[in-house]
Parts: structure tokens; C-alpha cells; sequence
């Protein structure tokens, strides 16, 4: 992965905003920190809850793809079935000076050797030998490593779990297998039938050797998955349609065009026949914002194996049961906020001020409208900005009201959170026509706009 200081500072930079003006904190901060997981303040809950009516929303758009929400805890035989408990590790590998844990294929990316993810311990380790000599810790600079160990990324946890013997328990390592195994249950709810989707939002686990890089590689996580069950015969053609469809998505999102790419998997997973990701250059260098997955029937398959159910429909052209293929969307909650912000951070200079700005779409941004009194000592200004307030407040529900610090820092502190629109209260408000102005933070223009048609004059802009 390709990173400059230049570009190692902007993310410091977006670490440091989304602390100070409370997006995101550091799990268990007051602690010490829990590595690879995060805590999300005020503009972060809302932040997120767009991106997930977003996501929602797209998929809402089709008639036949069905909302999910499948439990943390499943079965342990669920990962038994998937191929998770035997195939699904990431290679450890320690550093002997400075102790630090790292992914074996991630210091050989470094020096531009790709690890295949299907390559036994053997291998790896085999690899790793090969190119032992060139490999540094990036840590502690010394080449001095252990051998390289396989380590299943699945979360374990207890619950149920009483005596010696009781089958592990698995916190699910994607929301994937909670689709497959509820697919009959919603087909026979006899509202869909193939080719139809199932779309779920939810948290998932990885014990990642190395989580990293903020939001981007967390151990706690949240995934926005659809599957899409269809005939074979349909398979490429849709797998076009979403991949079409799913980059198309992201202009809505308000990202720039030339951030967003695709790229094909050089190795498939165990369940793929075919991967691409669409990825975003983050200010680490590019990388997967979202997998699209030709599964096959793979994942059915297995479960119909493993659980003994019948997964197979039938097909009335050719009279026969076939088991369906799936086409699965699979993207991160978190992913999507960090590319997000990372999209909209800008330093530029106002009114001879340096300012920092985030450039969300209004859709995305976690305030919509910041309402000012002119001045906070003049209750006859007060009074009259909560009215407003109010109103705006029934029609666009985020909408803040801030009579905190002069107006200057008003500006710059709903900058720096990404609001599109300030309105102030002034004198002319009360004492002469009962206009405001209505400040736009990308240009920093201001308009005077009737009380009376603010509403319309804001959603105007904002849808
Ligand atoms: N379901 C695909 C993934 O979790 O990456």
C-alpha cells in the first residue's frame, strides 16, 4: 500500500476533527484503548444513520429484495457450513525484537509479493522463507521474524456455553451467512420468489492480527450486505447490472468520480467464481470500499448439506429444482464514513481565514440548517431565532441551534461538522422585513430569503 507524509497527515488530521468536534472516539478511550474498535459521538451517530438510509434506500428502490435483520449468535455448525471455521484465517507473524503482530501477506505486499488467500500454512511459510531476507518490520526496521501461523479470524464467545464439550460459539464474521440461512424462510413467507434479494445492515467480527488505518480495519464492524438469488442462466448479466449499478450508487454519496474504481481480485476467496471490488482511493492509497461477489451456489449448497434442508426451487421451463446463485453487494458501514469524510476534507481560506471544511452532500450531512441570533444578548433575537429554529426543526429534524462564540465561529465550527446552510437572525429580521440570511458554506455566499418561504427555499437546495 502506497501512502505519502502528505497524505499520512490528512488522515491524522480527519482522526483529530472527527475527535474534537465528536464524529468518532477511540474505543474504551479512558482505558488506554481497545484496538480495533470505535465509539461514535453525536455527528457520528447521524453520519452514520445516512449512510445507512442510504444504502437502505438503494435498495428499497427494487421491488424484489426483501430486509433482514438475522441474529449476532448462530450456530456454531452456521461457520461449520460456510467453510469460516476451516477456511477463513489471516497468516500471523511476530516480530522476535520489538514483538509487534503482523500479517505475513501484508509485509510481502511491501515488497510487492502477492500471498494467494487460499495457501495452506505450509505455503505461506514457504513463501515467507523465500523473501525472509528483504522483509522489515515496519515497526522496529529490524529483519528479524518467527515462523508464520494461520489464525482463524471468526470472534468466540461463551454465551450458552456451560460445560466441557458444548459446541463453540461464534460472535458472525460476515451478515452474509444470516441471509443464507433465513433464504427459505423469507421465500416461503410467499412474498418473493426467485429472482428476488435479501438486504441486511448489521454488526460483524474479525479478529484482525493488525486492525489499522481508523475506521478502515476494525474488529468490530458493521456490514451492508444484499444477496441476490437467481437462475445460473442469469447470473453474468446481473452480475453486470449490479456492478453498474452499485458504482452508480456512490454519485449519490456526492464522491468524486475519479476516486472510485473498479479492480478485479487477483486471488477469489473459498466462495467466489468471480470478485471485483469497487475501490476508493483513501489517503492511504487505494482500496476496497465494496466486494461484489459471484458466490455461485456455494453458500447454499453447503447449508443444504450441512442443515440437511432442501434449498432447491423449481424451475417451470425446464422442469426441474435447481439450487438459485448468488450475486452479493457486500460494504462497510465504517468504510463508507471514512470514505465520506475523507471526500469532503478540505483546508481552504475564507474571508482572508483559514478554515477547515467538510463538503458533504446536504443528503449526508449530519446537520442540515445551523440557526443564529445575530447576537446572544439581545433576547428579542434569541426569541425570535428559536422560532425559527422550531419551524425548521419540524420540517428538516437536524437542524442546530447555536448562539455560542461570535458569528465568525459559528461559521467555522458548522464548517468543520459539514452544514450546508446558516441562517442568522439580525435586525433587519425584527425591525424591517422579516427576512434572514442564509449563508451557503461552499461559497460562502449569503442571501436574504423571507422568513415566510425559508422552508421551501430550503428544501429547494437540500433535496
Ligand atoms: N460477505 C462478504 C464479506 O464479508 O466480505
Amino acid at each position: 500500500m502506497s501512502h505519502t507524509n502528505d497524505n499520512q497527515e490528512v488522515m491524522e488530521k480527519i482522526v483529530a476533527l472527527c475527535k474534537r468536534r465528536g464524529f468518532v472516539f477511540q474505543g474504551s478511550e479512558i482505558y488506554g484503548g481497545f484496538a480495533g474498535t470505535y465509539d461514535f459521538g453525536p455527528y457520528g451517530v447521524a453520519l452514520r444513520k445516512n449512510v445507512v438510509d442510504m444504502w437502505t434506500q438503494s435498495m428499497q428502490d427494487h421491488d424484489n429484495i426483501a430486509l433482514l435483520d438475522s441474529s449476532i449468535f448462530t450456530a456454531g455448525r452456521v461457520w461449520e457450513a460456510s467453510g469460516h471455521v476451516g477456511g477463513f484465517s489471516d497468516p500471523l507473524v511476530v516480530c522476535n525484537h520489538c514483538h509487534t503482530k503482523h500479517r505475513a501477506d501484508h509485509l510481502l505486499e511491501l515488497v510487492n509479493v502477492v500471498a494467494d488467500e487460499k495457501m495452506t500454512e505450509a505455503q505461506i511459510n514457504a513463501l515467507f522463507d523465500k523473501h525472509r531476507k528483504k522483509l522489515k518490520c515496519p515497526v522496529c526496521g529490524k529483519k528479524d521474524f518467527g515462523k508464520v501461523s494461520a489464525k482463524n479470524l471468526l470472534a468466540t464467545a461463551n454465551l450458552g456455553m456451560f460445560e466441557e464439550g458444548d459446541a463453540q460459539v461464534y460472535l458472525r464474521g460476515e451478515t452474509a451467512q444470516g441471509i443464507f440461512i433465513n433464504y427459505k424462510n423469507v421465500l416461503e413467507s410467499g412474498l418473493y420468489s426467485v429472482p428476488f434479494g435479501i438486504a441486511q445492515v448489521g454488526k460483524a467480527f474479525r479478529n484482525e492480527i493488525s486492525p489499522r488505518q481508523f475506521l478502515f480495519r476494525k474488529r468490530e464492524f458493521e456490514q451492508m450486505e444484499m444477496q441476490y438469488f437467481l437462475h445460473p442462466k442469469d447470473a453474468l448479466v446481473e452480475y453486470e447490472k449490479w456492478k453498474k449499478e452499485r458504482l452508480a450508487y456512490y454519485d449519490l454519496l456526492g464522491i468524486k468520480k475519479e476516486k472510485l474504481r473498479f479492480k478485479r481480485h487477483d486471488n477469489l476467496v473459498f466462495y467466489a467464481k468471480d470478485a471485483w471490488d469497487i475501490q476508493y482511493e483513501f489517503p492511504f492509497g487505494w482500496n476496497e470500499l465494496e466486494g461484489l461477489h459471484y458466490r455461485g451456489d456455494y453458500d447454499l449448497s453447503q447449508h443444504q448439506k450441512f442443515s440437511g434442508v432442501d434449498m432447491s426451487v423449481y424451475d417451470e421451463e425446464m422442469k426441474q429444482r435447481y439450487i438459485p446463485h448468488v450475486i452479493e453487494t457486500s460494504v462497510g458501514v465504517d468504510r463508507t464514513m471514512l470514505m465520506v469524510l475523507a471526500d469532503a476534507y478540505h483546508e481552504d481560506e475564507m474571508n482572508g481565514e483559514k478554515r477547515v471544511v467538510l463538503h458533504f452532500t446536504p443528503r449526508m450531512a449530519p446537520i442540515k440548517v445551523a440557526v443564529f441570533p445575530l447576537l446572544r444578548n439581545k433576547p428579542n433575537l434569541v426569541q425570535k431565532a428559536r422560532e425559527v429554529y422550531t419551524a425548521l426543526k419540524k420540517e428538516f429534524i437536524r437542524v442546530q441551534f447555536d448562539d455560542n462564540g461570535n458569528i465568525g465561529k459559528r461559521y467555522r465550527r458548522q464548517d468543520e461538522i459539514g452544514t450546508p446552510f446558516c441562517v442568522t437572525v439580525d435586525f433587519d429580521t425584527i425591525e424591517k422585513d422579516d427576512t434572514v440570511t442564509v449563508r451557503d458554506r461552499d461559497s460562502g455566499k449569503q442571501e436574504r430569503v423571507a422568513v415566510k418561504e425559508l422552508i421551501i427555499y430550503l428544501q429547494s437546495k437540500i433535496s
